[in-house]
Order: C-alpha cells, then structure tokens, then sequence
C-alpha cells in the first residue's frame, strides 16, 4: 500500500493535535496543513524525538506480567525469553506477521500450553496449567473461530456461558446483551453455519465475554472478516475497553494497532522487538517525516541544494525527502520559496509503524 494512503487513517485515528511548544497559527506548517487539508498534528515536531527509547518501568497497576517466557516447539522457539508488562486497563496491541509467535503467547497466556521456561502473573496469581482458577479472569477470541456451526448463536452462548458456571436468568440476560452488543440479536435463532466469517467473528467476540473477564484477547480478529463487522468490532472493543477492560489484541495490520491500542508490542521471531506508545514507537525511527514531491523540470535544482538538508531519493518521478537531525522546516520552505514553489508541491508525511517494523528487522509487516 502506498505510504500516502495512510494519512486517511492517521486522520480518523488521532486525538487533535494540542502543542504549547509552537505557536500554530503563525507557522508555515499550519498554513502548510490548511492547504492539504491536513491535521497541524502532522508537523508537529516531538522535542524528545532523537532521545534513545527505554522501556516505560514496569506497570503499578499490573494486570499481566511475562518474565522470561519461553516456548519452544521442538527444535522451534515460537518465544525467545519475552518479558512483558500489561497494566490494567491497557489496550494493548501485539503487532508482528505471520509466525512472529502472537498466537502463542497468547496461548500461555489463555493458559492452552505451558511455557518451556518464565513465569506469567495474571492479576497478582502466577499462571499455571494445573490450576485453571486464575483464568475465570479472562476471555479469548481465538484466531480460529471456536463455535458449533449446527447450533443456533443462542445455544452456542448458552454453551460457553454454563462452561464458565452462569446459569437461569443472569446467563439469559448476558446472552440477550451479548447478542445487542454485537449486533445479532435478530439472528440469535440461526444455526451457526449460515453466518458470514464477520457475523461468526463477532459471536464468538460475544462468547468470550459473558462471565466477564477482566483481560480479554483477541488474536487477529479481523482476519476475513468484512468491513462492516470489522468496525462493529473495533467499535465495541473500544467501548469495552473505556468501560475499564484491559484488551490484548494480535494483529499483522498496523492500521488496526494504530487505530486502537493505546501501547504497541512489535514482535518478529520470538522477540519483543519494540514497545511503546505509537509516538514512542515512532521516535526509534532515524527520520521523522517524509516529504515527498513530483521530480519535474522545475524542481530539478530545488532537490539539488536538498541533499543540504538530508537524504533525497528518487522513487518512480517522485521525490522523497527525509530530513537530517535539527532540520528546520522553515528552512525548507524558504528554500522552495527562492525557487518558485509554493507549499501545495509538496505532500509531507509522518511516518508509520510498517518503517518502524522496516527499520528494526529490514523487512516489511506484509511479506
Ligand atoms: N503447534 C505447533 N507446532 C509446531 N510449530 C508451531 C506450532 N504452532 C506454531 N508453530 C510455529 O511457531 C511460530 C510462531 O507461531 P504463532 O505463534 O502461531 O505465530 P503468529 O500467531 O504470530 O502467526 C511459527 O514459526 C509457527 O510455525
Ligand atoms: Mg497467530
């Protein structure tokens, strides 16, 4: 996908843009984001941007903690020594592609397997297999949808309700709310079998829910499933969580992480590559932003004196720019004022985690 779809998501995504560290209105880059109809939030700079990340210190209010975890699938190790912390209330995104080993952490977590070595405290109760208690905590969202086509959405919830002990009128009224919440309440008599990926999703979304649990997770759970039931999902689980759960949710898209989880994990082979907030994780990154521009006659010099600047190449007639440290904007804009052009030439783009993923491994999110 090219970067500059991404702006569409950024839009819709972020909080609107509060800085006292510039005065937006009398810089270029508002006049700048006036024009192409863009958030001023875009250009702010983050004074700690060339600060070294570290880790946040580990969570006070600890909803779930890794240490050391490893799991190995004979000669395989699916997790490479993960230590994590999740704080109660968080909505946490595992960011990684295929095989980076989210399922199975998750399923240490939902308590499926075992780890090879590490401990996992849930809510202050160190996990063990033996000892399936400490899980009435929680709900998984499987990535394979764990349902009985033949039975009706009903009978299915009335299933997984009694394995976690409701019965009688409270496991009726959790079943008729569940069904509202993800918009099945006029399917709830259809077998399963005759529900849409989407539809079954979201059943299964409800399933994992009706004791509830005070740590959800969701692995992958937008995989086939369409738009329509993809956002009914988002937006539940961005209601549950204001509502006070704390929310796991594995993910390949960066849009999806980026969209919802207020931290984000990557993880590639095993390993916790990164953590942090998005902005936090953004700032690993060498460059900032990119502004990009078409390679025309009439910028042929202006990308020239740009090498001055930082890093310019060309990618199919257009130029990228990536800005040096300490670089001014405002320098850039009266150099591209000098040669003529005016601000609209220029698109600028923050970056995304899918660099952040590139700059870590070398490789893109999607292969
Ligand atoms: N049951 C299993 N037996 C053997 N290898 C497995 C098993 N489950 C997963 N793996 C391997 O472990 C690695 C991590 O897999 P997984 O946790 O499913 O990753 P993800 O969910 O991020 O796609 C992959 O290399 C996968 O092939
Ligand atoms: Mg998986």
């Amino acid at each position: 996908m090219p970067r500059h779809d991404h702006h569409g998501d950024f839009r819709a995504m972020q909080a609107p843009p509060v800085s006292a560290t510039l005065d937006p209105v009398s810089s270029p880059h508002f006049h700048f984001s006036l024009v192409n109809n863009l958030p001023p939030r875009l250009f702010f700079r983050n004074p700690s941007t060339r600060v070294e990340f570290s880790p946040r210190p580990p969570a006070t209010d600890s909803m779930l903690q890794l240490r050391s975890v490893t799991k190995r699938y004979g000669a395989l190790t699916a997790l490479d020594d993960v230590s994590l912390d999740i704080a109660r209330g968080e909505f946490f995104g595992l960011l990684g592609p295929n095989g980076a080993g989210k399922s199975t952490l998750m399923s240490l977590v939902a308590g499926l397997r075992s780890p090879d070595a590490g401990a996992l405290t849930l809510d202050g109760t160190v996990l063990t297999t033996h000892d399936p208690a400490a899980r009435v905590a929680l709900g998984l969202v499987p990535q394979s949808i764990a349902l009985y086509d033949d039975l009706s959405a009903e009978q299915n919830l009335r299933i997984f309700g009694e394995l976690y002990g409701l019965r009688g009128a409270t496991l009726r009224t959790r079943i008729g709310e569940a069904l509202a919440a993800v918009q099945l309440a006029d399917r709830r008599r259809d077998p399963v079998r005759t529900f849409s990926g989407g539809m079954a999703r979201r059943l299964n979304l409800a399933a994992s829910l009706l004791h509830r649990p005070k740590l959800l997770l969701c692995d992958e759970p937008t995989v086939g499933v369409d738009p329509q039931s993809r956002n009914a999902i988002f937006e539940y689980l961005a209601q549950l969580n204001r509502g006070g759960l704390t929310i796991i949710y594995s993910t390949h898209y960066m849009e999806e992480a980026t969209r919802l989880c207020s931290r984000i994990g990557i993880i590639d082979h095993g390993k916790i590559l990164a953590l942090g907030t998005l902005d936090e994780l953004l700032t690993r990154l060498p460059f900032e932003e990119e502004i990009t521009f078409a390679a025309t006659p009439a910028t042929t010099a202006f990308s020239e004196q740009l090498t001055a600047l930082g890093n310019i190449a060309d990618v199919n007639g257009t130029h990228r720019f990536r800005p040096r440290a300490g670089f001014r904007l405002s320098e850039f804009y009266a150099l591209a004022e000098r040669h003529g052009l005016p601000p609209r030439v220029f698109t600028q783009q923050r970056p995304t985690l899918e660099a952040v993923f590139l700059h870590l491994t070398g490789r893109n999110l999607r292969e």
